[in-house]
């Protein structure tokens, strides 16, 4: 094994397609999913993967320092790819305590860990930090967040992920680590948790249950499938230059309402059911405290410096999202009984 890779927050979304990618296709590589098994973390996602030898789940929390340090000092990283967060942004507006504690304290311990192991060497290291477009604020109706647009968070978890951000480049600039950050717009796809817009509707819609509408819908947000953020990320962290920023987007920006229509459209095809029958559950519920309006990605440095581009058009992206779904009941039911939390237990505890 030529390099030692730690992935954090591997059992979420985001996270497990990028191990499945780097796990599939770095067989040279030992690759670590650090994760806490927070109610967003399923080892269920990476059933498929999880019997191949160059992978390796360990139980723990980013926020323990001493647990931190020791993982630091037994597997000798080469590189971390940090994906662990809070990241619900509802959730944040409830408890925003444990955003602070995970994402800003949680990311401070992984960096502290990091420079002690490689401060002596830091050649051929890598800390990548992974984050939002959320950091930038909200935009009126023109205008695209760039990698230079001064940030403006608004939500206690858009400001947690800012502050992780900062306290990453500050190691960049007091001692030298090697870091590269990548701020990312709304992914969708398989695995995505049912407390976001997208698996929220199609759960509901299979189940003939309202769809609920913040607001009046016409907020914006840019969506890229869950894969090519993935293939992003694998781009970025082997060719991105240390102390860079990379902006990742779909430039596929939907006001919620039409996207929620078009799902609409796609779900009563994929359910034999009359058109227009899903819109129906269409509900307009109280809006989110400090809604961001409009986030929009302008992803042009690292398609022209990295050569990366986005492998789906949004049409085929919903579709697989959803086939996805209606394929994997299975998966949902965990979640919706809580038994996805038992996989732990059954795959490496009593054994
Ligand atoms: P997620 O909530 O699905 O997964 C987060 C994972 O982190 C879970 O497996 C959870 O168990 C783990 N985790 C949480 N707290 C932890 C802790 N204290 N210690 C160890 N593990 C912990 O999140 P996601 O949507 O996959 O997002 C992953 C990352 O990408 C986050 O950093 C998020 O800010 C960023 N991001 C997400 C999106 C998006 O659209 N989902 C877009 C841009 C950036
Ligand atoms: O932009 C990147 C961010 O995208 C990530 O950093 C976050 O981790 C991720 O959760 C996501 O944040 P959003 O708040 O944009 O995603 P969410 O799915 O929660 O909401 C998408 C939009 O839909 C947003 O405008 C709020 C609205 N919404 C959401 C829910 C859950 C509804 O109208 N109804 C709902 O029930």
């Amino acid at each position: 094994m030529n390099k030692t890779i730690l992935i954090t927050g591997g059992a979420g979304f985001i996270g497990s397609h990028v191990v499945r990618l780097f796990v599939t296709k770095y067989p040279d590589y030992k690759i670590i999913n650090l994760d806490a098994l927070t109610y967003a973390g399923n080892l269920e996602n990476l059933k498929d993967i999880d019997h191949l030898g160059n992978y390796n789940f360990v139980k723990g929390d980013i926020r323990d320092t001493e647990f931190i340090n020791s993982l630091f000092e037994k597997y000798q990283f080469d590189g971390v790819v940090h994906l662990a967060a809070e990241s619900h942004v509802d959730r944040s507006i409830a408890n925003p305590l444990e955003f602070i504690q995970t994402n800003i304290v949680g990311t401070m311990n992984l960096l502290n860990s990091a420079r002690n192991i490689w401060k002596d060497n830091m050649e051929g290291k890598r800390f990548y930090h992974i984050s939002t477009d959320e950091v930038y604020g909200s935009l009126g109706k023109e205008g695209m967040f760039v990698e230079t647009t001064p940030y403006d968070p608004r939500s206690p978890y858009s400001a947690s992920k800012a502050s992780s951000d900062h306290l990453v480049r500050a190691y960049f600039h007091t001692y030298k680590l090697p870091v590269v950050i990548s701020n990312c717009s709304n992914n969708y796809g398989p695995n995505h948790f049912p407390e976001k817009l997208i698996p929220l509707a199609i759960n509901n819609i299979k189940n003939s249950k309202p769809i609920p509408i913040y607001g009046k819908g016409e907020n914006v947000r840019d969506w890229l499938f869950v894969k090519d953020h993935a293939s992003a990320i694998d781009r970025i962290y082997h060719a991105g230059r240390n102390g860079e920023t990379y902006n990742i987007g779909g430039n596929n920006e939907w006001t919620n309402i039409d996207l929620i229509h078009k799902l609409c459209e796609v779900m009563d095809s994929k359910l034999n059911r009359p058109a227009g029958t899903s819109a129906k559950l269409i509900t307009y519920v109280k809006d989110r405290a400090g809604h961001d309006l409009r986030y929009a990605i302008d992803s042009t440095k690292l398609q022209t410096e990295l050569g990366w581009e986005p492998s789906l058009q949004f049409e085929e992206g919903i579709e697989k999202t959803v086939d996805w779904y209606l394929a994997n009941q299975e998966w949902m039911d965990h979640i919706m009984t809580g038994d996805y939390e038992k996989y732990y237990d059954d795959q490496y505890v009593k054994r």
